[in-house]
């Protein structure tokens, strides 16, 4: 069997991932994550008992354990999905972005480079690093502009955004300098199971099921293009098997809503399950925005449908569904990650900035 080398394998997404490439039996899954606040071993119980996947707590940024991991295991793949992640904390505390996103995505890169060079022929041109990024890369629409192409130009807010481009910079400098095959994906915003608290969907579920207020950066009307999880996975996989090495792809869910309607959809959800408390949308509450809040993002996913054949299988109604059942059915994790370290952030990004919650 093959072996995949995936970092960030205890966050939201990567955990997916791994759950769904073991579950699939494709590659023996070697699993890199510093378990900062947002790792959480609890996703990663479904492939506890299982032989082929590695996890190793450690960090992209340590040269010498990364370079170890190559020479150990003999990857056929690195999929990159570790990352500080969270604007918010981007606005807080830059310092941690720069260091994971820009440094520690070089290093994994450079350790990569090593060890693909001393490769033979066959092994060379059959490996691949896969950087996963995102849609913030390219900055803020307005109404009326055409989604963004893999052409459009970037144009990063946040300092999360701007760590997020310049590491994508860096992956493709190593594919013009040295021709090592990357393959770079920029996708939309996700939703789904074992997403961190922090992050808005997850935020107002268990909110709302405590009877919390629902904090909305501003007016509301900020869109963000919505794709479930799963096939955020699926994407990836479809990249890395068929993409081109030195091509970029957006991964989206033609699903643009506004932060408003995202959270009415949450509240209605809950009203038909909990009607005793209906209406859930009594607790929402406007709060000061976001500085620098980008209003729009939307993503033309039709390079990769035309070249690749994948497209999101989740309708955004089945996928809200499901992901707030999943919430619902899975308390103990909510309270498990939901830690005194999680209650400081709460503390430092709703009460200490002026929100007023
Ligand atoms: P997350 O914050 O939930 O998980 C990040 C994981 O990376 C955590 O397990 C954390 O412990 C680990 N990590 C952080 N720093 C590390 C380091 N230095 N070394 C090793 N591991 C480290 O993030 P997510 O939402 O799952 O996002 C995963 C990737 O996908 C990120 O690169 C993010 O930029 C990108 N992305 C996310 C979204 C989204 O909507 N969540 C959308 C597009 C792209
Ligand atoms: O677009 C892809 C990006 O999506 C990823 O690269 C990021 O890693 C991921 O975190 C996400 O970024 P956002 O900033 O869009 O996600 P977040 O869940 O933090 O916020 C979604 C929207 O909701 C955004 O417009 C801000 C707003 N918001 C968020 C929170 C936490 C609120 O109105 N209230 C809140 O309390």
């Amino acid at each position: 069997m093959q072996t995949w080398l995936v970092t960030g394998g205890a966050g939201f997404i990567g955990a997916n991932f791994v759950l769904a490439a073991r579950r699939l039996g494709l590659a023996r899954v070697i699993n890199l994550d510093l378990l900062t606040y947002a790792g959480h071993p609890e996703n990663l119980d479904g492939v506890k008992a299982d032989p082929d996947h590695v996890f190793v707590h450690g960090d992209i940024g340590d040269e010498a354990l990364v370079t170890k991991l190559f020479a150990v295991h003999k990857p056929v793949a690195v999929l990159n999905f570790a990352a500080e992640s969270h604007v918010d904390r981007s606005i807080l505390g830059p310092q941690a972005f720069i260091q994971t996103n820009i440094v520690g995505t070089h290093t994994l890169l450079a350790a990569a480079r090593s060890y693909w060079q001393g490769l033979e022929a066959a092994a060379k041109s059959a490996f691949r690093f896969l950087h996963v990024s995102t849609d913030e890369v390219y900055g803020s629409l307005g109404p009326q502009d055409p989604a963004f192409t893999e052409e459009h130009q970037y144009q990063p807010n946040s300092p999360y955004a701007a760590s997020k481009a310049a590491a994508d910079h860096l992956v493709r400098a190593y594919h013009h300098t040295y021709g090592m095959p990357v393959l770079t994906t920029n996708c939309s915003n996700n939703y789904g199971p074992y997403q961190h608290p922090e992050k808005l969907i997850p935020l107002i579920i268990q909110n709302a099921r405590a009877g919390k207020s629902l904090p909305i950066y501003g007016d509301g009307q900020q869109v963000r293009d919505w794709l479930y999880v799963e096939d955020h996975c699926t994407a990836i996989r479809t990249v890395l098997e068929k993409g081109r090495p030195g091509e970029t792809y957006n991964i989206g869910g033609n699903a643009e809503k506004p932060n408003l309607e995202i959270v009415q959809t949450i509240c209605q959800l809950l009203d038909a399950r909990f009607p005793d408390k209906a209406p859930h949308a009594k607790l929402i509450q406007h709060v000061t925005d976001r500085p620098g809040h980008d209003r729009r993002y939307a993503i033309n996913a039709s390079k990769i449908k035309r070249e690749l054949g994948w497209q999101p299988a989740m309708t955004f109604a089945q996928g809200m569904a499901s992901t707030v059942q999943w919430y619902l059915d899975n308390d103990a994790w909510s309270r498990a990650v939901s830690n005194p370290q999680h209650q400081e952030w709460l503390k430092k990004n709703y009460q200490q900035q002026g929100r007023n919650l």
